[in-house]
């Protein structure tokens, strides 16, 4: 039998059949999975798929969404940026193709935030397009099965690998055979413990054979990550919270978050001559493909007594790009899910505290 044939068997048999985007051939419901599912595993994004769907059923109702309300539904899923070319790619959809999707890999891929291995995806399982995909998992599966030795750091071995995996594609049954890939990927040839006894193509795969299958895929380039460190001032004043809107492009992107600065020493000597009382919250990290991310939080609560001047002095002191969020308000903005916790759970013993001391600093 045919590598494409004991794919689609096996996924027949123990593949997925229960995820919300399947059984479905919409391409607005699959391309949001699709765009969720990039970096980001199946368990974390069911929540999210189905909040964002019963906000925005459809391409129209995305497309005309404020993109703060787009960004606060993506708000704990990571990698703004999808969100941000989700929205754009929606307006694309209404303004250039009447509001349906196009029906081909190629022109998808035309679209903003689709690359060609998601544009295959959504053209198979809803056209049931012979087009291969080639996510990370996909290529671990292909590479190992064919011991491909070319080097994946490099594009014209990925390009190779694009190749194979088109030509290994079924001529029918595109759709099971593309969902059996992606599960083989996820629920059986991991990265680090393939489990090749469970697998429907060990008989013939090269890196099972080599007896160290986790040498495969090859890539010389590993990834080094650094750490950055920054502080975080967390500033208050009633019952408002000064907010900056990240640049759109970056980690967070386009996010409202508290003001940064990278020497903590600088923040605390812009506080020491402010009115109100700090007090410094736990340090947290936050982990990123590159880097890892140490944020120290400061918390200063402004006197509830402050003359508007006053206030606008103050203000000028800070990073460009910040206004006031009242509670009423910060809930509905799109912000980084670290930040949005700690707006949650304000420290409530600490906000008495340096409620009275700010009287007195009055
Ligand atoms: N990862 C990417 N696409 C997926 C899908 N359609 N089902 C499960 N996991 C996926």
């Amino acid at each position: 039998m045919a590598l494409a044939d004991r794919v689609i068997e096996w996924q027949l048999r123990h593949g997925r059949h229960d995820l919300p985007w399947q059984g479905t051939r919409d391409p607005y419901r699959v391309w949001l999975s699709e765009v969720m599912l990039q970096q980001t595993q199946v368990s974390t994004v069911l929540g999210y798929y189905a909040r964002f769907l019963e906000r925005f059923p459809d391409v129209t109702a995305l497309a005309s969404a404020h993109q703060d309300e787009v960004l606060a539904m993506w708000s704990g899923l990571g990698y703004y940026s999808r969100a941000r070319n989700l929205h754009r790619c929606a307006q694309a959809v209404v303004a250039d193709h009447g509001g349906r999707f196009p029906d081909s890999a190629q022109q998808l891929t035309r679209l903003p935030g689709i690359g060609r291995s998601t544009a295959a995806a959504i053209a198979a399982f809803c056209f049931g397009e012979r087009v291969a995909i080639l996510d990370g998992n996909v290529k671990r599966v292909i590479a190992r099965v064919t011991g491909f030795a070319g080097d994946l750091s490099r594009a014209a071995a990925v390009e190779e690998l694009w190749q194979l995996a088109q030509a290994a594609l079924p001529t029918q049954g595109v759709e099971a055979y593309t969902q059996g890939l992606m599960d083989l990927g996820a629920t059986v040839c991991h990265l680090r413990k393939p489990e090749c006894g469970a697998c429907p193509l060990a008989a013939e795969c090269v890196a099972k054979a080599s007896g160290e299958p986790q040498r495969w895929p090859v890539k010389t380039r590993k990834l080094r990550r650094s750490s950055r460190q920054h502080a975080l001032l967390w500033l208050r004043h009633q019952d408002c919270h000064w907010l900056v809107q990240r640049p759109p492009t970056g980690v967070w992107g386009g996010l409202w978050s508290f003001p940064e600065w990278s020497d903590a020493q600088a923040l605390a000597d812009l506080l020491a001559s402010w009115p109100g009382a700090g007090e410094r919250l736990p340090v947290f990290q936050h982990s990123l493909t590159h880097f890892d991310w140490q944020l120290e939080p400061m918390l200063w609560t402004l006197p509830s007594r402050l003359s508007a001047a006053r206030r606008r002095v103050l203000e000028a002191a800070l990073p460009a790009g910040g206004r006031w969020f009242s509670d009423a308000e910060w809930p509905n903005l799109g912000l980084p899910a670290p930040i949005r916790r700690l707006l949650e759970n304000p420290p409530a013993a600490s906000a008495a505290r340096s409620g009275q001391a700010v009287a007195r600093a009055q």
